[in-house]
């Protein structure tokens, strides 16, 4: 009885560990300061606010002056090049969003045959559809001082003086995009990767405050809500609550009604977070414009159905004495497994395309290896019990059927 009350109680604490850990890996979304090679070029260049933007890896840093008709902004960016050739952007815009149609930029290029280069360029709807991007001046930005420098570990930055009007440009609310393509062709910048990390470049920025607070990072944040709510309902609560369907309702220990009541608590919690989850990953999915993540969505109803099919159990589970129970058991044991196998392989689809989620695999591979340990402890212990029962079994029987054989032979 003890054990069966103390069960529970200390799950609870593992629980929030395991929850607590998931949310660390949800990347702070606002104040992200600068690294201290970044923080070090910055004050060199005397320059007053730093931040790190929230994809491929790159920082920003500004310095501004607000006069009546225009903006004069100073801008450092960085980003990583580790491939031969490729290019650095960024650019403001001022449309009605942060995107790149539209955005006047300042790219600089990357060649083995030719220094360094930066130059201004208008990305037009064009662009996109593979009209080629040639420099070009932009008649509603001044633009001077315009460099990139090589910095040492693959980290190039760009440099420059801008003097943006203030009837097209919004201090408090600037749209600016940035990014970074691996294909150059003279002075042509070619196209860049379309992987989350690159269409997400883009935020609104207030560069009033000194550190940058911006909108934009809002579906990153709900991506890694997704995947914590999506991890915790289908990845630990419902295989938990089959483990203790498995091994604490006839072997290796008799808990009834116990189990019972733990595995459709742990089910319905499970269903219920990870429908929340699920709900997030759809609408996500219906507002990016650019990809859809065939595979896992596929993977992501079937979990949804699946377990659906398997909560009808709450009203049309038949009855223990009915003679159809035994099918209803095992299609209840069948369907409780494949899912189980269908929910692994999405969760780790799932940070894979979260990309830059080496943590939440190996917190994963972590949690996986946990249910392992337990599992394997269980069946070695419930095999070991089952084999020690047969064996008095046996002995019992044999020792009955001696004292029977004593009892014929006297009547005889
Ligand atoms: C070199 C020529 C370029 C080509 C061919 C190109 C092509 C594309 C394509 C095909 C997409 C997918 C979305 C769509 O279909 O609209 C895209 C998205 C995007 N690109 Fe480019 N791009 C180029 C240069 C740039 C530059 C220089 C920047 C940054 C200054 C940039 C920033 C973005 C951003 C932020 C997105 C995400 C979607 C959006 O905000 O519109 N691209 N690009
Ligand atoms: C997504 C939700 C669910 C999943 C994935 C699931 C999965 C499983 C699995 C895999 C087993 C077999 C464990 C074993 O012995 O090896 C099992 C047993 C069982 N489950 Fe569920 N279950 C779910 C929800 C429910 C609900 C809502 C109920 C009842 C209201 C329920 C009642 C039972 C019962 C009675 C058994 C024992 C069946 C037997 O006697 O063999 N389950 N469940
Ligand atoms: C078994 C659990 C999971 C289910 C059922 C699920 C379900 C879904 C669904 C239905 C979508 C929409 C797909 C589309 O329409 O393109 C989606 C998108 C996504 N999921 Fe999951 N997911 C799961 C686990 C995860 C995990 C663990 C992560 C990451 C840690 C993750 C990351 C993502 C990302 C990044 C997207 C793309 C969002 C976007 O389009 O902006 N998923 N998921």
């Amino acid at each position: 009885m003890n054990s069966q009350q103390s069960t529970p109680s200390s799950t609870l604490p593992l629980l929030a560990i395991v929850i607590s850990t998931f949310l660390s890996l949800i990347p702070n979304t606002v104040n992200a300061s600068c690294s201290h090679e970044f923080s070090e070029l910055v004050h060199q260049k005397n320059i007053s606010y730093c931040k790190t933007l929230h994809t491929l890896d790159a920082e920003f840093g500004w310095k501004y002056q607000n006069f009546t008709n225009f903006i004069t902004l100073e801008i450092l960016f960085s980003a990583k090049l580790n491939k031969p050739e490729g290019w650095i952007a960024w650019g403001v815009n001022p449309g009605k969003r942060a995107e790149m149609t539209g955005t006047k930029a300042l790219i600089g290029i990357k060649h083995p045959d030719t220094p360094l280069r930066a130059d201004t360029y208008d990305i037009t709807k064009e662009i996109v559809t593979g009209c080629h991007l040639l420099p070009s001046k932009i008649s509603e930005l001044q633009v001077s001082n315009l460099s990139m420098q090589y910095e040492g570990s693959n980290l190039y930055t760009m440099y420059a003086r801008l003097v943006l009007p203030s009837d097209l440009y919004n201090i408090t609310k600037l749209h600016h995009v940035w990014q970074v393509g691996y294909a150059v062709k003279g002075d042509q910048p070619l196209y860049h990767p379309t992987t989350l990390d690159n269409v997400d470049s883009t935020e609104t920025i207030d560069l009033t405050s000194s550190v940058g607070h911006s909108t934009g990072q809002y579906w990153g944040f709900l991506r890694s809500v997704h995947g914590v709510l999506n991890i915790i309902g289908w990845g630990i609560l419902l295989p938990s609550g089959i483990i203790i369907a498995r091994y604490f309702r006839v072997f290796p220990f008799q808990w009834e009604p116990t189990w019972f009541y733990m595995h459709i608590a742990c089910q319905l919690t499970g269903f219920l977070v990870g429908t929340a989850g699920w709900i997030i990953g759809l609408s996500l999915g219906h507002a990016s414009r650019y990809y859809t993540f065939h595979t896992h969505r596929i993977f992501g109803i079937i979990i949804f159905t699946f377990s659906t099919i398997q909560m009808l159990a709450f009203r049309l589970k038949p009855k223990m004495t009915d003679d159809y129970r035994k099918y209803w058991n095992m299609y209840h044991h069948f369907l409780g497994y494949g899912l189980l196998v269908i929910i692994f392989i999405n969760i780790f689809q799932g940070i894979s395309i979260l990309k830059g989620g080496k943590q939440w695999k190996w917190a994963y591979i972590g949690i996986l290896a946990f249910f392992g340990a337990i599992v394997f402890g269980m069946e070695i212990f419930t095999w070991v019990r089952f084999f020690i029962l047969k064996a008095k079994r046996n002995r019992s029987d044999k020792s009955k059927s001696g004292e029977t054989t004593k009892q014929k032979s006297i009547r005889k």
